[in-house]
């Protein structure tokens, strides 16, 4: 039997590297995040090596670092808004599917479906909308408008039936343009939406033709239980965060039987983890580039970040002393705070090697053929779909994954050779959605 191909997504979330050292390597571009001809570059060189997907990851805030004398020392303070960013990557790539996060909390449905119905006419039916509810870093940019978890997911889950409702608005087939009889569409193939529920009243229907691939492709990250219950009823690309072998078995299992449960095909629910790595032809060259971009990385910013993670500040700690005990958190971050800290007692860590693990956000260096070894031992295993790769340097890494890591998966018939289709969904083996007026 044929091996199963795995689905793979470049995640972009920091332009210079994952890692906030990776900016200062003297091989690493001066200005990551807004040259534009470099942002080219990547995402022709991702397309080269037959990625399925391209994924902006986004926030409505300045960044996770807060203080301004720290976040001078990142190169995260200035990017450009996803979907004009990817409408320009839309032409000047072909095949690779274009991804965006756009917020439930902070937008209206009206102007996200039209968003990434023009995105889905401009790229020829390549994008993809990570819904996200995002949580309250961007509150203070909108009102100080904050729900509380439950609440978000809710309206997430309204706000995704109205647009999808509103992208149905005009049939497949309702424009004749019929320049003899006159009639440029036919009146009974456009749908007026005409929604009314708790968070949103929406007339419609939307002024623009249907979306190439019916519905742009829709991904999802959620992982509390109403996060992953909103997930598995309208996700097709379902982002996790990296876990061990095990852990990502059960989350996948569980995963695909909820999916069932809503009585949808688990095929269709594409699981795909994180993997944040620095790559090396070799290991050693993987070793090295890790620790040159480590050293160039200020531990300010790693206790910068952990204020968010553990909901706590460890500045007034000495840096080479122990991490010491921290007030359980209320806030939503109980999860993060109990992965680091329980992290930092168990290997007896100093707050500097504590704020080094954060500033990694787990990335590994890995040599090309581990990075294949981890991808065929998780997607045969049942463990994953595919992999959300993220790289944590600006120096290679993306190179080396596409000139060496790629040939090899697809040597193990692991990874396909060509893209199959001319639309993100037909490359994911995913079906067009019926119209729901038809
Ligand atoms: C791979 C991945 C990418 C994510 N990208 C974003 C993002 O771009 N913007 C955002 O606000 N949240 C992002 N998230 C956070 C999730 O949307 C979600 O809030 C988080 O996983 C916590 O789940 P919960 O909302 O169910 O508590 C991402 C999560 C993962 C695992």
């Amino acid at each position: 039997m044929a091996k199963r191909e795995a689905v793979l997504s470049v995640i972009v979330d920091a332009w210079g590297g994952m890692h906030p050292g990776a900016w200062r390597d003297p091989n690493a571009p001066a200005d990551p995040a807004m040259d534009l001809e470099r942002i080219k570059g990547m995402v022709q060189t991702a397309e080269r090596g037959k990625f399925h997907c391209f994924f902006l990851a986004d926030s409505l805030a300045q960044a996770m670092e807060k203080d301004p004398a720290v976040l001078a020392l990142t190169s995260n303070a200035a990017r450009y808004e996803p979907f004009t960013l990817l409408s320009a990557l839309a032409m000047v790539t072909d095949r690779i599917g274009l991804a965006l996060t756009a917020s439930t909390t902070y937008s209206e449905p009206f102007n996200i479906a039209r968003m990434f119905a023009s995105l889905d006419h401009l790229s020829g039916g390549r994008a993809a909308w990570n819904v996200v509810t995002s949580t309250g870093e961007a509150a203070p940019n909108f009102n100080n408008h904050v729900l509380e978890r439950e609440e978000r997911y809710e309206r997430a889950s309204e706000f995704y039936d109205v647009v999808s409702g509103l992208w149905d608005s005009l049939e497949d087939d309702a424009f004749r343009r019929d320049k003899d009889s006159g009639l440029f569409f036919e009146p009974g193939k456009l749908h007026s939406l005409n929604h009314v529920g708790k968070y949103f009243s929406v007339e419609g229907p939307l002024n623009i033709s249907r979306p190439p691939q019916g519905h742009p492709v829709i991904a999802q990250a959620g992982s509390s239980t109403s996060g992953l219950a909103f997930a598995v009823r309208v996700a097709e690309l379902l982002f996790t965060y990296g876990l061990e072998l095990d852990a990502a078995k059960e989350l996948y299992a569980k995963v695909k039987g909820m999916a069932a449960d809503e009585g949808r095909n688990p095929d269709d629910v594409k699981v795909l983890p994180s993997l944040g790595i620095v790559v090396g032809s070799t290991q050693a060259e993987a070793d090295a580039k890790l620790a040159r971009i480590d050293a160039l990385a200020d531990p300010r910013i790693g206790i910068e970040r952990l204020k968010g993670l553990i909901d706590y500040d460890l500045t007034p700690h000495d840096l080479d002393g122990p991490v010491p005990d921290v007030p359980e958190t209320e806030s939503w971050s109980k999860t993060m705070q109990d992965y680091y800290l329980g992290m930092a007692r168990e290997q007896n860590l100093t707050v500097r090697e504590l704020a080094l693990v954060a500033m990694r956000f787990d990335a590994v260096a890995m040599s090309a053929d581990r990075v294949a070894d981890h991808i065929e031992e998780h997607v045969t295993g049942n463990a994953a779909d595919g992999f959300n790769v993220s790289f944590a340097d600006a120096n290679g890494s993306l190179e080396i994954f596409v000139d060496e890591v790629v040939p090899k998966l697809q040597a193990r018939g692991l990874f396909h050779k060509d893209y199959r289709g001319a639309t993100l969904r037909e490359n994911l083996g995913l079906s067009r959605p019926q119209n729901r007026f038809v």
